[in-house]
């Protein structure tokens, strides 16, 4: 339970650039959020969004799948190093392996993540080139809780933006990354208020 008046510590796991975890920190440090990042962990060394958290004087772990003997391993080093932060969430943002139940049972409906669609539309790898082939004309992103399966959790919050006749797969993710900059503290705050219950397979907003 999250107490009021006081910031929810989050953990932030990340693959590669780190701008959602960079617009997650800058609005915690415009006091725009009721939630301060306290770790990241990212399972490549060479992400950029490590030297983002160490900029921020934020601990930053490359914590390597090779040096576990599996996934199960690495997601309890995973939890036990999250846990050793006293973290109250977990946030993927842009985390390129699949977490087993080790780490969601070790943090119960306490996981999130951002998928750059509209789920359950064009799950997994390669979102927004999925959307392109299809011929969507609306796409945009979902941030939901973290389940078993593969972006399958219960959605939490969700933003549509229009996909362009002369679109590329760079230019819908850009117009996504928008969208998620601002979505993903928005259901961050939302969890930190305690206004999120997961019923069944959905999030009820109080
Ligand atoms: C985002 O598009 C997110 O939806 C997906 O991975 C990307 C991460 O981008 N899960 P960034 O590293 O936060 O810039």
């Amino acid at each position: 339970m999250v107490k009021s008046n006081s910031r929810i510590r989050v953990g932030v796991l990340i693959s590669g650039g780190g701008t959602n975890l960079q617009a997650i920190i800058d609005r915690s440090a415009a006091g725009e959020l009721d939630a301060e990042v306290v770790c990241v962990i990212s399972n490549r060394a060479d992400a950029f969004g490590l030297q983002r958290a160490r900029k921020h004087g934020i601990d930053a772990l490359h914590l390597d799948y090779r040096s576990h003997s599996g996934r199960q391993e690495y997601d309890t080093a995973l939890a036990e190093y999250l846990k050793s932060f006293n973290v109250d969430l977990v946030v993927l943002a842009g985390f390129m392996r699949i977490v087993t139940p080790v780490l969601l049972e070790a943090f119960p409906n306490r996981v999130m993540n951002i998928h750059p669609a509209l789920l359950p539309s064009f799950p997994g790898l390669d979102a927004q080139k999925q959307a392109l082939d299809y011929g969507a004309k609306i796409s945009g992103c979902t941030v939901h809780f973290v389940d078993a399966g593969t972006d399958t959790g219960p959605i939490i919050l969700q933003s549509a933006v229009p996909v362009l006749e002369d679109d590329t797969v760079e230019t819908l993710s850009a117009r996504i990354h928008i969208e998620e900059h601002r979505l993903y503290p928005a259901a961050i705050q939302l969890f930190a208020e305690g206004r999120l219950t997961v019923e069944g397979r959905k999030v009820r907003i109080s």
